[in-house]
């Protein structure tokens, strides 16, 4: 795949909750302004005004995406929490790892899959069946008490 093209956002890594497909939506974005910079012409603080934005926004989201975690009683909250983690380490390695622009651009294509699809798609979705579940399990309690009454 080449480093230039972008990576595009399919509804299958929709969660149905809002506030959180927003901010993954936003990082395919930043992530997207990395790859279409121009290999000659950008310069060095503009790859670094978009690589520390990425950072500081997965930062954000990651506590976002916690908290709702939290709200919801996820029960892998802490295994979660420590798969976040290793992205945010990973993230800052690149960051501090002096590399031409196309280098980082194929690292960040990497990284982006992983930390954003890969992540998504097989941990970020059982936040998504687990709220599906607890919403079954409500809409059973809901009528039993419906049928007490
Ligand atoms: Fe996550």
């Amino acid at each position: 795949m080449p480093a230039n093209q972008s990576i595009l956002w399919d509804n299958a890594y929709s969660l149905g909750i809002q506030e959180i497909d927003i901010q993954h939506k936003k990082l395919f974005e930043i992530v997207n302004r990395l790859y279409a910079l121009d290999e000659e012409h950008s310069t060095k603080e503009e790859l670094k005004t978009i690589l520390y934005e990425f950072s500081d926004y997965m930062r954000t989201h990651f506590k976002d995406e916690e908290e709702y975690m939290n709200s919801i009683h996820f029960p892998e909250l802490s295994e979660h929490k420590n798969i976040h983690e290793t992205i945010i380490q990973h993230l800052a390695e690149l960051i501090k790892t002096p590399a031409r622009l196309g280098i980082i651009k194929t690292k960040m294509k990497v990284l982006a899959k992983h930390t954003l699809i890969d992540h998504i798609m097989h941990e970020d979705i059982k936040i998504k069946l687990f709220k599906l579940s607890d919403k079954t399990k409500q809409n059973k309690i809901d009528e039993e008490i419906f049928e007490l009454a």
